[in-house]
């Protein structure tokens, strides 16, 4: 199963300078426990800017990074892809989740069964977007209210859509 999981303000903003312009820990914890065992598939900046936040890879996670460089080096354990067919290659019957940035999402868009949202309510600023795709493709299976508190800062929806099928 492929799952797209992503982040995004009422703006469609998912990223700011390589990083994402907000601090919605709730969201992190949800991330983890989502994929925490499973396959990671990312670009290479977003690879970039999760190792400059935590300064390793996500652990406990096949972390598969997609970039063109033919030589681009990463910690022992990281699988490298040079493209979205050898990514898929090497994770195959996995339980992948795309986790961004936009030039993967783009890609991933097409093949995905699954769509893990969480609306953060906020009109960021950013210079990277969540790529358009159409609702009506989608089915959405979950949803829930985030309210904000002492340590998140800004309301959020989570939602979760499934593709529609036939
Ligand atoms: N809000 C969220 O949930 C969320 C999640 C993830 C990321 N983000 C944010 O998104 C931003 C990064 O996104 P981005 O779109 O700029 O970059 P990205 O998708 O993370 O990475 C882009 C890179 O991936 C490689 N790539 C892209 N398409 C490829 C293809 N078809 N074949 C082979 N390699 C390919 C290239 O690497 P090379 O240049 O090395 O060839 C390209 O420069 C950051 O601000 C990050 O914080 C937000």
């Amino acid at each position: 199963m492929i799952s797209i999981i992503v982040a995004v303000s009422d703006t469609n903003v998912i990223g700011h300078l390589n990083d994402i312009p907000w601090y919605l820990p709730r969201d992190l914890k949800n991330f983890k426990a989502l994929t925490v065992g499973h396959t990671v598939l990312m670009g290479r900046k977003t690879f970039e800017s999760i190792v400059a936040r935590i300064g390793k890879p996500l652990p406990d996670r096949k972390n598969v990074v997609i970039t063109r460089q033919a030589h681009f080096t990463v910690p022992t354990g990281v699988v490298v892809a040079a493209s979205w067919e050898d990514a898929m290659q090497k994770t195959q019957n996995e339980d992948v989740f795309v986790c961004g940035g936009a030039d993967i999402y783009t890609i991933a868009l097409p093949f995905a069964d699954r769509l893990i949202l969480t609306r953060v309510h906020l009109q960021a600023e950013g210079d990277v977007v969540f790529p358009a795709f159409h609702v009506s493709d989608w089915k959405l299976v979950f949803e829930e209210q985030w309210f904000k508190d002492e340590e998140n800062l800004v309301d959020a929806t989570y939602q979760i859509y499934e593709r529609r099928r036939g």
